[in-house]
């Protein structure tokens, strides 16, 4: 079979046809799994980002129609948690993170789509969605036990509570998925074992709660069927999903008890107060951000319709090992719930690029140990051409793989620099010195020629091919390969002994040199798209380098004759050692800066102008009455002296005290609390009384005070 493929190619070359999919005009989205907000992203959290912008840009040289939908993901739990930590609210945050990551995606070169799902056009593309799948009958509620914190008086779902694994029992794991890289498997809060609040560290209590849930089961068989249809799933993909559809699917909640999040009201009436958790909607993003694409660029609100509702679009998702299940799984779940109601069914995932983890030096990414690199201090170390170049030559494709100094050292000054730099370096320099910066003409080849053409001829499929099969790894393996032959080619015919002999042999050579820096410049562009360029700008070539067409770039078009810019050096070597002091400078600070700010602020401590905006005061019960058909609730009169007269209260008191032992009591009554009905009854105030367990003490004060005292 093998070898088949092989003589296939040959003749393939020699007939001079391209084995290759024609793309033009294929319909593409691609949907890198958007980055949590709660921190700039580092190496690890990029690869997704970078790779989609590299592939892309891939796809524009295969001339396919294509978008790009991500952004911030900016609700869930690790974000309330970060908003926690620094004292701010979630809006703050998102808003503060999502501007820099911008300017950070603008300085990396990484050109996406890039939009977040903390924006009113997603929150209502998500609403109206739910709505749909409400009315098919895949959404329904039930009360269930929760946990729930009693210190800090709130639900905790997903990360807000952590514990051991029930499955794997690795301690830490969080409330919606075991972080362990050989378990990964999704959780639940009370699955944990031993669960403690991320917020006060204290055991959490059980509590029950209307949640509602959408009906997952409902799909197994159509799940199961398109995950057997679908050829482009890579193993672990394909493993992994198929494990989970073993073990059967199974209803997951839709709703959540945190303010920080999408309402669902809207979508469900009954749910109002509710939000839809983060990931449910997270993944309706790429739909969301292909339409609001849509409409900023051409004004058109069933622009993402061509793209989300053909069967012919194949839409592609870069993601890390550990979102595979909400992407086979969770997000072809949703979409087949809407059941065609916006016309034609939704176009499944058709391939998902998971890769491994990228871990620091063996260890975990951590900005409290200062382990790591994160990109805004990558771009102040290096170029960013030099980090895209490693990311993809390193990419974590096949295992886990860590960054390492040396790796870096040596991917930038020998690939980058020594292989490519210094060969387009060479060409540009020996134009100069013997053609005045022309072009010389291509004259007759001679076996070695000839065998060079061939590489240029060859060089942009085999690349294609890698990307295709998102291998960038190999990718970027086979453009260093060429680069490496070309210096062999260039070293070998000597054309500094020649010009003095055979200067037509020397034009040639220079010739098919040049050609060869064309094609490396279109080959490079997706991975360094700087570097790509000032080749680019160097050869003064036409148009841009970006918007050339890889099926030409093999070809041997530059014109005779037409003049090259002079050219510097494109790369420069590194040294290790003074990176990474400086880095270590960077991490100092910023420890630094940290310690100031950031202790988790106690928010059950209040300042004093809160306190005092408390109006307490001293009353006597005159009346107290039951509230029929209410258990617990009595209807109390309190004479509040002169200033305030007599007050309605509705209180909590019936399984505690009888009316009567209430008449003449003194008590503490808040006087400006926002009044409320409760029952149909008026309550203008609240009572203080210190509850315990299945009693309650009144506060009453110690001496005889009037009426209407303040007490502060
Ligand atoms: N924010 C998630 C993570 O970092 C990924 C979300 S992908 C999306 O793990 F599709 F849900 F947006
Ligand atoms: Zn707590």
């Amino acid at each position: 079979m093998y070898l088949i493929i092989i003589l296939v190619k040959k003749i393939a070359i020699i007939l001079d046809v391209s084995l290759l999919e024609d793309l033009t005009d294929k319909k593409f989205v691609v949907c890198p799994a958007w980055p949590y907000v709660n921190a700039v992203p580092h190496l690890g959290t990029i690869l997704h980002l970078l790779s989609a912008d590299i592939y892309v840009r891939y796809l524009k040289l295969r001339g396919a129609n294509v978008i790009s939908a991500t952004g911030s993901d900016c609700h869930g739990t690790p974000i309330e948690v970060a908003a926690l930590t620094e004292g701010i609210s979630p809006e703050e945050l998102v808003n503060r993170n999502h501007i820099q990551i911008l300017e950070l995606l603008r300085t990396w070169n990484i050109d996406l789509n890039y939009s977040k799902t903390a924006n009113s056009f997603h929150y209502q593309w998500v609403q109206d969605f739910y709505r749909r799948c409400f009315e098919n009958g895949f959404i329904f509620s039930k009360e269930i036990e929760q946990l729930y914190c009693e210190t800090d008086k709130r639900f905790l779902p997903d990360r807000f509570v952590e514990g051991t694994c029930p499955h794997c029992k690795t301690p830490g794991a969080r409330g919606d998925q075991c972080d362990s890289p050989t378990c990964g498997k999704p959780l639940r809060p009370v699955e944990l074992i031993s669960p403690v609040c991320k917020i006060c560290g204290k055991s959490p209590v059980y509590k029950s709660t209307t949640q509602w849930y959408y009906d997952f089961s409902a799909f197994q068989e159509e799940l199961t069927d398109f995950i057997q249809r679908n050829q482009q799933f890579p193993d672990n993909a394909r493993k992994f999903s198929n494990h989970i559809l073993e073990e059967g699917l199974q209803a997951r909640t839709l709703t959540r008890d945190l303010a920080w999040g999408i309402p669902a009201g809207p979508a469900i009436p009954e749910a109002e107060g509710k939000s839809i958790y983060v990931w449910l909607e997270a993944v309706l993003g790429y739909i969301s951000a292909s339409a609001d694409l849509g409409l900023r660029l051409y004004k058109d609100p069933d622009y993402w319709k061509q793209f989300w509702l053909d069967q012919e679009t194949r839409t592609i998702f870069f993601i890390g090992k550990d979102n595979i299940f909400f992407h086979t799984l969770l997000f072809p779940a949703l979409l087949l719930g809407t059941k065609d109601s916006y016309g034609d069914p939704f176009v499944l995932p058709y391939n998902v690029s998971t890769t491994e983890f990228l871990i620091f030096d063996d260890k975990k990414f951590s900005k409290s140990r200062g382990v790591g690199i994160w990109i805004d201090e990558a771009a102040k170390l290096l170029p960013t051409d030099y980090w895209r170049y490693y990311l993809a030559a390193t990419r974590p494709e096949i295992k886990d793989t860590s960054f390492t100094w040396p790796e870096l050292e040596q991917r930038v000054n020998s690939d980058l620099n020594d292989v490519l730099g210094n060969y387009i370096h060479r060409v540009f320099v020996l134009l100069h010195k013997y053609f005045e910066g022309k072009i010389p003409e291509c004259h007759r080849l001679d076996a070695t020629d000839r065998e060079f053409v061939s590489a240029i001829h060859t060089v942009p499929e085999s690349v294609a091919d890698n990307f295709d099969n998102f291998e960038f790894k190999k990718a970027t393996t086979a453009i260093i390969d060429f680069a490496r032959t070309a210096n062999g080619y260039l070293s070998s015919k000597e054309p500094w002994k020649l010009i003095k002999t055979d200067i037509t042999a020397v034009e040639t050579t220079l010739y098919l040199c040049v050609q060869s820096v064309a094609t490396l410049s279109i080959l490079l562009s997706p991975i360094i798209p700087d570097s790509a360029t000032k080749i680019w700008e160097v050869l003064k070539q036409k148009g841009n380098v970006h918007n050339q067409l890889l099926s030409e770039a093999g070809k041997l078009k530059l014109n005779p004759g037409s003049e090259i810019l002079e050219s510097k050096p494109l790369f420069a070597k590194i040294e290790i050692e003074k990176i990474q002091k400086q880095l270590e400078d960077i991490h100092r600070k910023q420890r630094k800066k940290t310690k100031k700010v950031k202790k988790l602020p106690d928010r059950r401590i209040i300042p004093f102008k809160d306190f005092e905006r408390l109006d307490i005061r001293i009353g006597t019960i005159r009346k107290a009455e039951k509230i029929p058909k209410a258990k617990n609730l009595l209807k109390i009169r309190v004479d509040l002296g002169e200033e305030i007269g007599e007050r309605q209260l509705v209180a909590g008191l019936a399984s505690f005290r009888n009316t009567e032992e209430l008449i003449d009591k003194k008590i503490t009554v808040i006087v400006n609390l926002e009044p409320a009905t409760i029952r149909g009854v008026r309550s203008e105030g609240m009572l203080l009384a210190a509850v315990e367990g299945k009693d309650l003490g009144l506060l009453i004060p110690d001496k005889d005070v009037s009426n209407g005292t303040k007490v502060s």
